[in-house]
């Protein structure tokens, strides 16, 4: 069931919608879900032929419209000419999806500072960039509505060792979208993220857990439901927000990642581990204190 399609036909139809990083990965997942549902889209990031292919094959995979932009989204100055050509395109913008990111595995100490820049540039600075010329677009034109939805991760609130860089940004951008989502209300500009757990992508994978890492670490066995996330799952949620059936969600992280943080967090999970044989001998043992 999580495998299928969740929202009824037309649930975004002509919804113009902006997916940073929309050529690979959950960009382009969540961006084909869009489309299904009616959107036109832009897709958006530094590879532009990497955009072409991905959208020609979005079109022909959904029939809708997809307009591959390159942008850096850490120049601001790219980032108003990818806006502006969203407009000269299709009149309007009704959505952002802030899904750019960078990021890979380091111990701390060996970065260089150019090294932990370029991650808070890409996913802070980046979501900042997008985030403030598109909403002095929508205040500017007085839009009656319009979304932004932020992937952020779970390390956004729990921190994480061996990507600071990357749960450093990712915590600002949680800021930013709780901030925004009250103080930018007043515009009819709503504000979510996304906090996903393990959903295998190549963009992802080849970073965090190169070489044999990938068999060293299985990622679905810190997942209490025992799996890594379906990339339809992630888009149901991805379109629930982007869509007006979620009108009255705002400032709000919806984690999806089968259990995955409060099993790392809660103290006693270890308890897991013990075998169902042995709680017999266990309680008794607890029973046994009492006297
Ligand atoms: C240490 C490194 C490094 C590494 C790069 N650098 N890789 N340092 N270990 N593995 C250093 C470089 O030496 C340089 O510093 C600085 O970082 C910038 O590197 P460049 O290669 O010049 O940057 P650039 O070409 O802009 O590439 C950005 C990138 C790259 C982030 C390094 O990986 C990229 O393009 N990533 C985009 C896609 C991506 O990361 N996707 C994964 C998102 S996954 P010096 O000092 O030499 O100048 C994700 C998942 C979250 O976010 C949670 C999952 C569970
Ligand atoms: P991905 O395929 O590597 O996606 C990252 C995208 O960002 C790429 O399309 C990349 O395209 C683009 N990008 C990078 N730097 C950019 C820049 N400076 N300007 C514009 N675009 C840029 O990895 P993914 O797994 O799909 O990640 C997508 C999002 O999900 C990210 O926000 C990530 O943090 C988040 N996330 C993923 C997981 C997971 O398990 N996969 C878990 C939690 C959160 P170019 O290289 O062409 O620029």
């Amino acid at each position: 069931m999580y495998t299928q399609p969740m929202l009824k036909e037309g649930s975004l139809k002509d919804q113009v919608i902006v997916v940073t990083g929309g050529g690979s990965g959950l960009g382009k997942a969540m961006g084909t879900y869009f489309l299904e549902l009616g959107a036109k889209i832009v897709i958006t990031s530094r590879n532009f032929e990497k955009l072409q292919n991905a959208a020609a094959e979005m079109q022909q995979k959904t029939g809708g419209e997809v307009l591959p932009v390159a942008c850096d989204v850490r120049r601001y100055d790219q980032v108003e000419t990818m806006l502006q050509t969203t407009l000269d395109k299709w009149g309007r913008v009704d959505g952002l999806l802030n899904n750019a990111a960078g990021n890979f595995i380091s111990p701390t100490e060996r970065l260089s500072a150019s090294a932990f820049d370029v991650i808070i540039d890409i996913v802070l600075k980046g979501t900042k960039n997008c985030t403030l010329a598109f909403g002095k677009h929508w205040i500017k034109v007085k839009q009656e509505k319009a979304t932004v939805l932020n992937i952020v991760t779970t390390y956004a609130f729990t921190g994480s060792s061996y990507v600071v860089p990357s749960a450093t940004a990712k915590a600002g951008v949680l800021a930013m979208t709780r901030s925004l989502a009250v103080e930018w209300a007043k515009y009819g500009i709503r504000f979510n993220a996304i906090a996903p757990g393990p959903f295998p992508t190549k963009g992802a994978w080849d970073r965090l857990l190169p070489g044999d890492l990938k068999e060293k670490f299985d990622l679905a066995k810190k997942v209490p439901v025992g799996r890594e996330g379906k990339h339809q799952e992630l888009a149901n949620l991805a379109a629930y927000l982007m869509s007006d059936f979620s009108a009255y969600i705002n400032g709000e992280v919806i984690v999806i990642d089968g259990g995955e943080w409060l099993k790392g967090a809660g103290q006693m999970n270890m308890l897991e581990e013990v075998p169902k044989e042995m709680w017999d001998m266990l309680e008794m043992m607890i029973r046994g204190k009492k006297s």
